[in-house]
């Protein structure tokens, strides 16, 4: 088959690579029909997660239908269309059976396209397959579920709920990349009173109010925080997303923080940023963090069959699958593109294949 290769920072390639098999009673093998990439792939191909090592097959996010399945798996069977979570679960260890399962010690946790092969490519072996694959309901498309494997959960796990996003909240998203755009969507499920969303590129901002946000602030030109304190008569917002990974940002959001406030971190970071407890002991100040467990995709994946929550303007490129070079440039350049999420669809091979470029597309 081909696969998307890892092969140490700044290289990857669309390569041939020996089929995936069953190597565990539990384990299935899905044939994928879309997958996507993830902000995180590009931390990889910096070398910033150095567990993942040369010959790795990236992607922790794609839907597709099994073709096999080990002895022990009993809730799949061949044929199924299956959405594959970022995060594996074992359901044995003390983690898995608190739902924390992005922490899970029996095997699972964040492993596809991290320490074993991932999804983008034509097939891949799932482990622990009956509790880490979510059967797609008929009437929903590919792209309807894809952002469940990661964007989604996460932006409402670790922002959401973790801030105790609660009804009538101003809420400040800083970042408005697809997890902070993702953190505007599901922090409206909770119906705040305020969405505050916070970036330095005009053009993200413009997606934040068509995600559902209030107001914008260009971090860039505007002092965010006198911004906020303005609008909350002084006090500062009830919770604030950290949707970056960067020491300015979250310093940001304990700044544009109330009293009594929660700051919830996102971002993924690299380098250590400073806690200013001098002056937020006296606040009560709340900070969370965290890796998504995933344990909401049943209930986001409820909402969109039901028509509560639509994904789909996450997606605004599309491309087969074999051009996922090209797709990665795309995303890679996303303050040229406009890129949120890239599309990678493995149609049933064409004999005269479109060129990538015609098959591209920006919506929304
Ligand atoms: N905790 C988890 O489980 C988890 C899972 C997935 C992703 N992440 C992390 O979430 C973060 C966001 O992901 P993404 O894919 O949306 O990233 P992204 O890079 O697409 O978006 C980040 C946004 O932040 C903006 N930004 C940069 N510096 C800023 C500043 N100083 N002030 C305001 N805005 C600024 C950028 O313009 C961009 O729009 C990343 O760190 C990613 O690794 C965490
Ligand atoms: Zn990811
Ligand atoms: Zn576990």
């Amino acid at each position: 088959m081909k696969a998307l290769v890892y092969h140490g920072p700044g290289l990857r390639s669309w390569e041939d690579v020996p089929d995936p098999e069953l190597q565990a009673d539990g384990d299935v093998i899905v044939k994928i029909s879309s997958s996507t990439i993830c902000g995180t792939d590009l931390h990889i191909l910096k070398g910033d997660v150095p567990a993942v090592t040369d010959g790795r097959i990236l992607g922790h996010e794609g839907v597709g239908t099994v073709v096999k399945k080990g002895a022990g798996v009993t809730t799949v069977a061949v044929g199924d269309r299956v959405l594959v979570s970022c995060i594996t679960s074992c359901a044995r260890c003390r983690f898995c059976k608190e739902g924390r399962y992005g922490l899970c010690i029996g095997g699972g946790g964040w492993i596809l396209g991290h320490l074993i092969d991932g999804l983008q490519a034509e097939y891949a072996r799932v482990p622990f397959a009956d509790t880490s694959v979510y059967k797609v309901p008929e009437e929903l498309s590919d792209e309807q579920v894809l952002f469940l494997a990661d964007i989604l959960p996460t932006a409402y796990e670790v922002g959401v709920i973790a801030g105790g996003v609660q009804t009538g909240d101003t809420v400040a998203v800083v970042g408005a990349g697809p997890i902070g755009l993702a953190a505007i969507m599901t922090a409206k499920l909770m119906t705040p009173g305020t969405i505050v969303a916070i970036d330095l590129a005009e053009s993200r901002l413009r997606r934040a109010l068509a995600f559902g946000a209030d107001i914008t602030i260009d971090n860039s030109s505007a002092d965010a925080v006198a911004k906020v304190m303005e609008l909350t008569g002084g006090l500062g917002a009830d919770v604030a997303i950290e949707a970056v990974g960067v020491p300015e940002t979250f310093e940001l959001c304990t700044e544009l923080i109330r009293p009594g406030g929660r700051v919830a971190n996102v971002g993924v970071h690299g380098h250590p940023a400073t806690l200013h407890l001098e002056t937020l002991w006296i606040r009560d100040v709340t900070i969370t963090m965290g890796l998504v467990d995933t344990n909401t995709t049943p209930r986001l994946l409820k909402l969109i069959a039901d028509g509560r929550l639509d994904p789909l303007p996450f997606a605004t490129h599309r491309y087969p699958l074999s051009s996922v070079m090209t797709a990665y440039d795309t995303f890679a350049a996303a303050a040229e593109t406009d890129a949120l999420k890239v599309v990678l669809e493995a149609e049933p091979v064409l004999l005269d294949a479109p060129e990538p470029e015609a098959l591209a597309g920006v919506a929304g």
